[in-house]
């Protein structure tokens, strides 16, 4: 294995000799402590800002430490490598163990091997998470798998297969904390309850900036596609499977099912990144029973965002902003009042690590303490059908958009669609 340090040798050289072995250390660090402990030991596969955030959010419950880190790119994996050393100093713990950093385009399946890890974050890119979460559950690794699951049919049905050899055996979450929000939890509570009354329709909505992404000026087209995925169709699966589907999730969950058919309209009229993704939604969803949910996304506003759900029932309405109200109207009035709300402007840039506040507040802490009592209790979750339902409830507005015309749910099963990136990773560099 090579261990030549980091800075001795040029981007280019590294990558090259990445690519050769499949994974190489970064650079010699602390050795792992003998103080070995009972927490769930993490390995953290897309070193990123949400993986980053995912990550500390599994510490931070006090039943986790981060002890290996995989990635695509070494740059990546040396920024998460001295940010995770720099939290374990902090907390007086040893830092991660240089053996157990991998890069390269083989880098998923060493971190997947590795006899140090009990879990792994899986935050890499969504064009890859099937086949990155098939090694990982392979490898017997209980994972927290972010959305989506999947960017296209083929994938969400792999993950479904995946989730079932996973049952009983590991723990397999995925990355929906809203479902973990105290605020939500009890609005679903109360409007699966009957608060509501009958339900005729709702609308969702998502309407985001612009997310800021460094260019990469330097790098090769396809380098740029990679580092950038988030612009890429086929690389994110376009906004309404990679973002707007917090908020389809939302809905299938509310109303505990999946629509069975979609039309809409979208386009890129006036984003001027890179990429080749849509800069808006506009999606008439029918659930079971004649129930239509309009969902409306964006993803270039300036000074302003707003994500919402809205049902309108024969006994009420309910509305829930991610930053605003949380509530029902009518015959059975209830509005949640956080204990601790912090202000969120709603001119701040919109967050690209899920770190949100007020009705989310809780969502992300309350989701990782669950993922890791799942593993110490024995009691595992398996969120992987799910966590494809919704996937490919996506996919379903995205697929009736793309062809202008309605698709239902069984024709987007049948079609059986794979997306090919056309990226050779091992070309990468
Ligand atoms: N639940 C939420 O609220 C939330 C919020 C933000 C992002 N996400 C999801 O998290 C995932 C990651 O998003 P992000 O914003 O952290 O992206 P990011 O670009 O910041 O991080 C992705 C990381 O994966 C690495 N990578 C790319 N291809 C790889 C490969 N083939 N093998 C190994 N590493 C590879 C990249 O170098 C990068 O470090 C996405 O699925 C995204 O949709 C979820």
């Amino acid at each position: 294995m090579e261990s030549t340090p980091r800075n001795k040798i040029g981007r280019r050289e590294f990558m090259e000799a990445a690519a050769a072995a499949g994974f190489m250390i970064v650079k010699p660090k602390l050795v792992r402590g003998t103080a070995a402990n009972s927490a769930v030991r993490v390995g953290l596969l897309g070193c990123g800002g949400r993986g980053t955030e995912d990550a500390s959010n599994l510490i931070d419950t006090g039943g986790a430490r981060v002890v290996a880190l995989a990635d695509l790119f070494p740059d990546q994996a040396e920024k998460a490598m001295t940010y995770f050393d720099r939290l374990a100093e902090s907390k007086g713990l040893p830092g991660i163990d240089a053996s157990q950093v991998f890069v390269g385009p083989k880098a998923y399946e060493a971190i997947a091997a590795s006899k140090e890890v009990d879990a792994v974050v899986l935050t890499t890119p969504p064009y890859f998470h099937p086949q990155h979460l098939e090694a990982v559950v392979a490898a017997g690794k209980h994972v927290y798998c972010e959305k989506p699951v999947a960017v296209d049919v083929r994938g969400a049905k792999q993950v479904i297969e995946i989730g079932k050899r996973a049952e009983g055996k590991l723990s397999l979450d995925v990355g929906f904390q809203i479902r973990s929000a105290p605020p939500f939890v009890e609005l679903a509570k109360r409007i699966q309850g009957g608060a509501l009354g009958k339900i005729a329709c709702g609308e969702a909505y998502y309407y985001g900036s612009t997310l800021e992404r460094p260019d990469w000026p330097d790098a090769s087209t396809v380098e740029r596609r990679v580092r950038n995925w988030v612009f890429d169709r086929v690389l994110s699966g376009d906004i309404i499977v990679e973002q707007n589907i917090h908020a389809i999730d939302v809905c299938n969950w509310i109303l505990q099912a999946h629509p069975v058919k979609a039309v809409g309209a979208g386009g890129r009229k006036v984003r001027a990144d890179s990429g080749d993704v849509y800069d808006h939604y506009n999606v008439v969803f029918s659930y079971p029973d004649g129930v239509h949910v309009t969902l409306n996304s964006t993803q270039f506003d300036k000074g302003w965002w707003d994500v919402n759900e809205r049902f309108f029932g024969s006994k009420g309405v309910s509305e829930s902003h991610y930053s605003g109200p949380c509530a029902i109207y009518g015959d059975e009035p209830w509005s949640w009042s956080a204990n601790t709300p912090v202000p969120q402007e709603k001119t701040e840039s919109f967050s690209a690590s899920g770190a949100f506040h007020d009705n989310l507040a809780q969502a992300d802490s309350e989701k990782k303490k669950a993922f890791i009592e799942s593993i110490t209790s024995g009691q595992f979750h398996n969120q992987a059908a799910a966590g494809a339902e919704s996937a490919l409830s996506a996919m379903l507005g995205r697929t009736a958009v793309y062809k202008g015309h309605e698709v239902t749910w069984d024709e987007l099963l049948k079609t059986n669609e794979r997306w090919d990136s056309g990226i050779d990773l091992n070309k990468l560099g």
